[in-house]
C-alpha cells in the first residue's frame, strides 16, 4: 500500500506499520453485487468476515456455496471463504449487538428515488440499528455510495448519541461489474474519509495486502470523490457521443476520431466507446443523484445535466433511426440482441433496452428479445423473450444490438440474412461489429457515427 495521500498525510499509518493483515474482524451489512465481493475478497485477504443480509434466501444459497450475482472468480473465492471459515452468511436475526464487529461496513443499496436522488432508507435504517444496539466501540465504514453530505448528517443523528464510540469512515468502491475482483486487488487507489487516526489505521491494516495510493482525506470529500469519478466517466462517454453525432453529420467515422483523441496521453483511450450511452446500477444512478444534490445546494450543475441529456437521447438512438427507415414500423418485428448494460453480467439494471423495447412498442412494433445471461424479464406484451439469437432474428426486419456480447459480434452474416425479413437492418448500438461482413452479406448496416452507415437501400 504506496503512502500517497491528500490532504491529511500524518493520518497515514507508514507502511512498514501497517500491521498483520489477518487480524481484523469485519462484518459487512448487505450481500448485494458491493457487499459479496467485498466479503469473499476480503477472506482471500485473511480477515474473518460475517456478511449479512435481511433477505433469507439469499443468506441460504451463500451459505450452500451458490453465488447470487453473476461475476467472474465469485463461486471460487466464495467456496474457498466458506471452506476455510473465514467467511460466513448471516440473516439479521441475532441482532446488531452480536452482529457488530471492529470494523462494519454498509453495503446495501440506495437505489435512485423517483425525484433522481440517492434513496438513502435502507442506509438509514441500519445506521440507526446498530447505533441504537452496540454496546462497544468499533469503527463504521460506509461502502454504500451515499451523496455528499450524508455522512456529516448520520454522525449527527445517530453515531453521537450512541451509547458507545462509533468512528466513521467513507470508504467508497469503484467497482466494475466483470471484473470485480481484479478491480478490488489491483485497484487505482482506496480512498479513505475520516477524522479519526485510528480509524484510518485500522483501514490501512485491513487493506495492507494492497498495493494503491491511499487517499486520506475528510468524510464530505471522500464521499464526493465517488460521484466525482462516476460523472467524470459518464462525460467521457457522452462527449464521445456528441462527437458520433457530429460525425454523423459531417461524414466523419467516430472509432477513428475516438482512437486520435485518446492517444493522447491527457485525454486517454478509455470510456471513448460510442454508442447508445451507459447504463448499469451507477452511472445512471450517480449522475442524477448528484445533479440533485448540487440544486439542492443552490448549485446548477449545468454540464452534468447536459451529460444526463445526451445519454437520455443517445439511449433511443436506434428507435429514432428505425422509425425513420421503417415508415411501417408498425407491421415488423425488430429483435433486440443484448438486455444486460454491457457484456459478462447478467444485470439489467438501466440497460438501455429496458428503453428500447417500450419505444418500439409504442410504434406499433413487434419485439423478439434475447441475452445469453439475463435471465427472463417483464419486457412488456408485444415482446417475446426467447432462448437463442436464431429465434429472436427469425422474421425480423431489423435488429439492434444493445449489448457487445460475443455471440453477437461473431456471429455467421450469411446466416443472419436468411432469417431476417427485408430490408434486414443492423442498428450496431455498440459500434462493435463488422462492418464490411454485415453488408457483403446483404445486410443494411446502421450505426452511431460511423460514416455512411444510414443506408436503408437493403444493403450492397
Ligand atoms: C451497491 C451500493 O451499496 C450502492 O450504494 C452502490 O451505488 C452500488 O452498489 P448493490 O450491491 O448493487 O449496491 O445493491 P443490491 O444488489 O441492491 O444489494 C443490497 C443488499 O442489501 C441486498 O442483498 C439486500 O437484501 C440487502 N439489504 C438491504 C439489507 O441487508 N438490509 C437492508 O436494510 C436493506
Ligand atoms: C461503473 C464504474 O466503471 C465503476 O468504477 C463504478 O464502481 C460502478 O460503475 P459498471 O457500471 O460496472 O462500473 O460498468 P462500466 O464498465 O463502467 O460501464 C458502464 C456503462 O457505460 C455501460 O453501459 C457501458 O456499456 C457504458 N460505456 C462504457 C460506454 O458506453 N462507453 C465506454 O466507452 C465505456
Amino acid at each position: 500500500m504506496s503512502p500517497v495521500c491528500y490532504p491529511d498525510a500524518d493520518m497515514l499509518l507508514p507502511v512498514d506499520d501497517v500491521g498483520d493483515p489477518m487480524a481484523e474482524k469485519v462484518t459487512i451489512v448487505g450481500t448485494g453485487y458491493v457487499g459479496l465481493v467485498t466479503g469473499v475478497c476480503l477472506a482471500r485477504s485473511g480477515h474473518d468476515v460475517t456478511c449479512v443480509d435481511v433477505d433469507t434466501d439469499k443468506v441460504a444459497a451463500l451459505s450452500s456455496g451458490q453465488p447470487t450475482i453473476y461475476e467472474p472468480g465469485i463461486a471460487e473465492l466464495l467456496a474457498e471463504g466458506l471452506e476455510n471459515g473465514r467467511l460466513r452468511f448471516l440473516t439479521i436475526e441475532p441482532g446488531w449487538r452480536e452482529l457488530v464487529s471492529d470494523i462494519t461496513i454498509i453495503a446495501v443499496g440506495t437505489p435512485m428515488a423517483e425525484n433522481g436522488a440517492a434513496d438513502l432508507s435502507h442506509v438509514r435504517s441500519v445506521v440507526e440499528g446498530v447505533c441504537a444496539e452496540a454496546d462497544r466501540p468499533f469503527t463504521l465504514v460506509m461502502k454504500s455510495t451515499v451523496p455528499p453530505g450524508t455522512g456529516s448528517v448520520l454522525q449527527e443523528r445517530y453515531l453521537d448519541g450512541a451509547g458507545c464510540a462509533i468512528s466513521y469512515v467513507s470508504n467508497p468502491e469503484f467497482l466494475r461489474e466483470g471484473h470485480a475482483i481484479r478491480d478490488w486487488f489491483a485497484t487505482d487507489r482506496i480512498v479513505l474519509g475520516s477524522d479519526d487516526p485510528d480509524a484510518i489505521a485500522a483501514m490501512q491494516r485491513l487493506y495492507a495486502d494492497i498495493d494503491a495510493p491511499v487517499v486520506v482525506t475528510d468524510v464530505a470529500s471522500a464521499e464526493t470523490i465517488k460521484y466525482a469519478s462516476n460523472a467524470f466517466l459518464s462525460t467521457k462517454i457522452s462527449f464521445i457521443n456528441e462527437i458520433a453525432n457530429v460525425c454523423d453529420a459531417v461524414g466523419a467515422d467516430v472509432d477513428a476520431v475516438a482512437s486520435g483523441v485518446g492517444l493522447d496521453e491527457r485525454i486517454g483511450p478509455q470510456f471513448l466507446r460510442a454508442g447508445i450511452g451507459y447504463g448499469g446500477s451507477c452511472f445512471p444512478k450517480d449522475t442524477r443523484a448528484l445533479d440533485f444534490i448540487s440544486t439542492l445546494n443552490g448549485y446548477q450543475f449545468t454540464l452534468l445535466k447536459s451529460v444526463i441529456d445526451v445519454n437520455n437521447r443517445q439511449r433511443i438512438l436506434p428507435v429514432i433511426h428505425l422509425a425513420r427507415a421503417l415508415p411501417d414500423l408498425h407491421t415488423r418485428t425488430v429483435a433486440v440482441l443484448g438486455l444486460a448494460f454491457k457484456p459478462d453480467t447478467d444485470d439489467t439494471r438501466e440497460s438501455p433496452a429496458l428503453d428500447i423495447i417500450p419505444l418500439l412498442l409504442e410504434e406499433g412494433a413487434g419485439v423478439t428479445a434475447y441475452d445469453p445471461l439475463a435471465g427472463e424479464l417483464d419486457l412488456g406484451d408485444g415482446t417475446r423473450q426467447v432462448a437463442t439469437v436464431w429465434e429472436a432474428l427469425e422474421g425480423a426486419s431489423a435488429a439492434i444490438v444493445v449489448t457487445e456480447w460475443p455471440e453477437f459480434i461473431n456471429l455467421d452474416w450469411a446466416r443472419v440474412r436468411m432469417h431476417m425479413a427485408d430490408p434486414a437492418i443492423i442498428f450496431d448500438g455498440r459500434n462493435c461489429l463488422d462492418r464490411a461482413a454485415i453488408e457483403d452479406s446483404g445486410l443494411t448496416y446502421m450505426a452511431v457515427g460511423r460514416p455512411g452507415a444510414h443506408r436503408t437501400d437493403g444493403g450492397a
